[in-house]
């Protein structure tokens, strides 16, 4: 085997990297278009406009579908192009648990191809001349590894590798122009998974510049090419126009409340920097009136409280029924009230009620890709991330949130998504959360996978399906006739 090149301080661009890379780059200085781009004639050359970008998408769908029943997609990628030459986030599932490869090409096709790796073995990025004559990938060996000077493994070298019996696995690569970092993860797309980093860029007094000036081709990054080895098909490809730069946090305040501390820490954001389907979520639970206790009822949460902790009452005695239903520990139980009906564009109804006596709490759990919003109306709850439910997870990211009275925060299908919530207080919290299907969710799947005790969901395993203990107004009348009956008899 050729052992690849590895681009250090020496090397000034991938025309000395070697042999093959100087030839190669001989070529294409004396006669550009000798070389195949290895893509569709519609997205070959500059930006044509959306209308094509869609075009050559389509195309690989139809390739994809073609080749569903293949034993490899390594000669049939899919292709697609950064809408913002130079910037966007490529994600992609694959099933191939053998090898994966991103290739993107530049606008120039002078300029080199930057290149994504990952296999058993090792994980790298790399660059170097244009595909093959006939349109395959340009051998590892004709390329330059991006060197120990530009990349680091946020979680080791072995953790970047693909292994045997995990996945498929949403795959990403996120190209950040302005800021010069490439960055590489697997499962949701969030700064706490990234596995492979490549930082271009140096702060030189108070403006970003290339390391080295040279590198300041990959500013023409445009042409997508997505392949894996080994495995049936690649789906779900997208590229979004942005790169990801750093994870939104979890707490939304209102617009009137955010400062310019908030801006410069990060720390909260507001609901216009949310996904599209969370913004609807949010304008439907955030609003002032959304509470539980209303002039009809201003005991009702007081009501729950006395409710769920005596023996014999509606809430208590359902919280019994679930948790012998599931393995009879008592605080591993909450009520889902549920409000209104299942509109088709959610896992189970749309808006819940979640019911959280001191001591209790959720297991880890997803959420079926599914975009949430989460109100507290009533005491607090702390919430724990974690990477997947996945082997090797899963592992917790961060500091819990606590969420008190009226704070909001938010689930994407990237963000969040695996979580568990723990009422660690010593007085009850009530939450409503609202769901609902992505735009580009195809699937809709109605389950949300759990974790038994903490450890990884194995492939068969039974998700939980969100159901309703009782609904909203069954439920508010049969608390407020018991309180009632209540404070009659407290005043005999
Ligand atoms: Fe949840």
């Amino acid at each position: 085997m050729v052992e690849k090149p590895t681009r250090g301080t020496k090397i000034q661009g991938w025309f000395a990297g070697g042999e093959d890379g100087t030839g190669l780059a001989h070529s294409l200085r004396h006669d550009p278009g000798a070389l195949s781009l290895g893509v569709d004639d519609e997205a070959e050359h500059e930006d044509k406009g959306e209308a094509e970008d869609d075009e050559a998408f389509d195309e690989a769908d139809e390739v994809v579908t073609e080749v569903a029943n293949a034993t490899s997609t390594w000669d049939r990628p899919r292709k697609g192009i950064l809408k913002i030459t130079g910037q966007g986030t490529i994600s992609v599932k694959a099933d191939s648990t053998v090898g994966f490869h991103i290739e993107v090409q530049t606008v120039d096709s002078t300029n080199p191809t930057f290149y994504l790796d990952v296999t058993q073995d090792e994980c790298y990025f790399s660059d170097g001349g244009l595909p093959t004559a006939d349109g395959g990938t340009l051998s590892s060996s004709a390329r330059v590894e991006f060197g120990e000077a530009y990349v680091t493994y946020p979680k080791g070298k072995d953790a970047a590798k693909l292994s045997e019996g995990q996945g498929p696995y949403k795959h990403w690569l996120s190209i950040d122009l302005v800021n010069g970092v490439l960055r590489y993860g697997r499962g949701y797309c969030t700064a706490s998974l990234v596995l492979l980093q490549a930082a271009l860029k140096k702060k030189e007094d108070m403006t970003l510049v290339y390391v080295d000036k040279w590198w300041e081709w990959v500013k023409g990054l445009q042409h997508v090419i997505v392949k894996q080895t080994g495995g049936r098909q690649l789906t779900d490809m997208v590229i979004d126009p942005f790169p990801l730069v750093r994870d939104l946090p979890p707490y939304v305040v209102k617009d009137q409340d955010i400062t310019l501390d908030d801006l410069e820490s990060g720390v909260v954001t507001v609901v216009a920097n949310l996904p599209a389907a969370s913004q609807v979520l949010y304008r439907n639970v955030a609003g002032p009136k959304i509470v539980l206790d209303t002039p009809d009822f201003p005991e009702f949460s007081q009501a729950i409280e006395r409710n769920v902790r005596n023996e014999g009452l509606v809430g208590y005695e359902l919280l019994r029924k679930k948790a012998a239903n599931h393995g009879g520990k008592l605080a591993g139980a909450y009520l889902r009230i549920t409000i209104g009906t299942n509109l088709g564009n959610s896992p189970g109804i749309p808006y819940v009620l979640e019911i959280w006596p001191s001591g209790h709490q959720s297991p880890n759990h997803d959420h079926g890709d599914s975009f949430a919003v989460i109100k507290v109306l009533h005491g607090q709850i702390n919430a724990y991330y974690f990477d997947s439910l996945q082997s090797p997870g899963p592992n917790q990211q961060g500091p819990p949130a606590t969420l008190k009275k009226d704070d909001v925060t938010w689930i994407s299908n990237d963000s969040y998504q695996v979580h568990q919530l723990r009422n660690e207080s010593d007085q009850l919290c009530c939450t409503i959360q609202c769901y609902q299907y992505g735009q580009d969710d195809t699937q809709h799947y109605e389950g949300f996978r759990f974790s038994e005790d903490g450890k990884p969901v194995s492939a068969g395993a039974k998700p939980f399906l969100p159901d309703s203990d009782m609904a909203f107004g069954e439920f508010k009348k049969a608390i407020k006739k018991e309180w009632y009956a209540y404070q009659l008899e407290r005043m005999r």
